[in-house]
């Protein structure tokens, strides 16, 4: 296997030396002769624990070594390029090096017969891929991605400073192809990381790339912002989230983090609130934290206008409560959205599995009398009833047998799904929105 790596920067010389060791042959290529000449030297160009070493070790073994794009593309099976995605002023990324090194690389495609892969490892945001690097290497190839060449992506997770570790001992390896043999070569790159590996569509590769780059920014931001309100409510913020971050179940974990639809309830919004609140009394300024709010009331206001651009007026709504096996209706964004769309004159027919108007008795009973007698008298017995006379439906929650649920629609019904329902976008194509699939 030879690989080339054009951009010798902290990925792409982190990347070449690590290869190296794993017994890849690698080419790497960068417009700074001064990076080229370390590596070729087998010096390190950027601080790096343990980076010289590798970088030596792999220019004496002779699997390492330098050269032109068209030597580089002539010589490799996988052509990675790593170069800079730097921010324009604008905060848009600066594409220019990418554009750059996708046309050289097209234009030093040989037409040889031997199927090569173009990977990109920049970081690059959805769509990049496709609709810029591909049609610069096909333009200037003559070729055409997926028959005569590979296209894929393989984002990198490395921080600087701990990357060679990261290298070798990655939680996974993400390898974005639209086609099964681009993946196969990207593949055989790692065959020496015993990490598990990904395959997912290129688009989705790119994504994750910044969905872990916007959480690990969330949550830094979190932990910053919860010790300086401890701070001036008199605790220590590193105790906190000690304790906090001990709990593996509900922090610490992939609790919470299955999109769907707004957060409610009777404790998320109420505490949220009294922390924002107590924190703008006493000067700490918790944009983090206050945004989370508003991030909710954007998301509930996306389903309203979901229901909107259904058409429909006739709403069965499946789901009241705010969550799952619960009949609690305090804050629940379903009876917010309910309100909404009968305030703008929707007719609403509500099921819910876990509320059944015959069986209501005691606090639920009483805190729809009291705060929602509209809504107590548009509940529904019966879920079939409730499908028969809409015309569009609206699923909050799930309950046990809810997958059957794109089944029961009649052809001329359309799904506002909330919550990502398995199966039901193929099942009912165009009959379908999804909140965020
Ligand atoms: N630095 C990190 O820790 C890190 C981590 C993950 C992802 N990334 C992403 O990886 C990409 C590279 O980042 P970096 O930090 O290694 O950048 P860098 O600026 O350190 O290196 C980029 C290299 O590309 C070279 N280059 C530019 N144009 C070229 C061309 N036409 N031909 C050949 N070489 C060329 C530059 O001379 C430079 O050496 C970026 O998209 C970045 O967002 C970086």
């Amino acid at each position: 296997m030879n690989v080339a790596i054009i951009g010798l920067g902290y990925v792409g010389a982190v990347t070449a030396a690590c290869l190296a060791k794993l017994g890849v042959d690698v080419i790497g290529v960068d417009t700074d002769e001064h990076k080229v000449a370390a590596i070729a030297a087998g010096r390190s160009p950027i601080a790096e624990p343990g980076l010289d070493e590798l970088l030596a070790e792999g220019v004496a073994s002779g699997r390492l070594t330098t050269g032109t794009i068209r030597e580089a593309v002539e010589r490799s099976d996988v052509i990675m390029i790593a170069v800079g995605t730097p921010s324009a002023p604008s905060g848009a990324l600066d594409l220019a090096a990418v554009h750059r090194v996708a046309e050289e690389v097209g234009a030093s495609l040989p037409a040889d017969g031997r199927f090569r892969t173009v990977v990109v490892r920049s970081t690059v945001l959805p769509g990049t891929t496709d609709g810029e690097v591909r049609p610069r290497l096909e333009d200037a190839s003559g070729m055409v991605a997926g028959t005569h060449f590979g296209l894929a992506t393989n984002p990198e997770f490395l921080r600087e400073s701990s990357s060679i570790r990261d290298f070798f001992e990655a939680s996974r390896t993400v390898i974005g192809a639209d086609d099964d043999r681009s993946a196969q070569m990207v593949r055989a790159v790692y065959a020496g990381v015993p990490a598990p590996i990904y395959v997912v569509p290129i688009r989705t590769s790119e994504m994750v790339k910044y969905t872990d780059n916007a959480f690990h920014a969330v949550k830094i931001a979190f932990a910053n912002e919860i010790a300086s309100f401890a701070r001036a409510n008199g605790v220590d913020g590193r105790d906190v989230m000690k304790v906090m971050a001990a709990d593996d179940r509900l922090n610490i974990s992939t609790a919470y983090l299955r999109p769907g639809y707004a957060f409610g309830g009777s404790c998320l919004p109420k505490d949220l609130r009294a922390i924002t609140d107590r924190a703008r009394k006493t000067d700490v300024d918790l944009p983090l934290l206050d945004a989370a709010l508003a991030s909710n009331t954007a998301h509930f206001e996306r389903g309203v206008r979901l229901v909107e651009a259904s058409g429909r007026r006739n709403v069965g709504l499946l789901g009241l409560s705010f969550k799952s096996s619960t009949d609690d209706l305090r804050e629940s964004p379903a009876v917010a959205l309910a309100e909404r769309l009968l305030g703008k004159g929707y007719r609403l027919s509500i099921y819910d599995e876990d509320i059944h108007p015959e069986r209501l008795r005691g606090a639920n009973r009483a805190f729809i009398d009291r705060h929602l007698p509209h809504l107590g008298q548009l509940l529904s017995e019966s879920l079939d009833a409730t499908i028969a006379g809409s015309d569009v439906l609206v699923l909050t929650k799930v309950w046990p047998d809810v997958e059957t649920l794109a089944l029961r629609l009649r052809d001329d019904q359309v799904l506002v799904d909330l919550v990502g329902l398995p199966g039901a976008a193929d099942r009912l194509g165009d009959r379908y929105a999804g909140i965020g699939w």
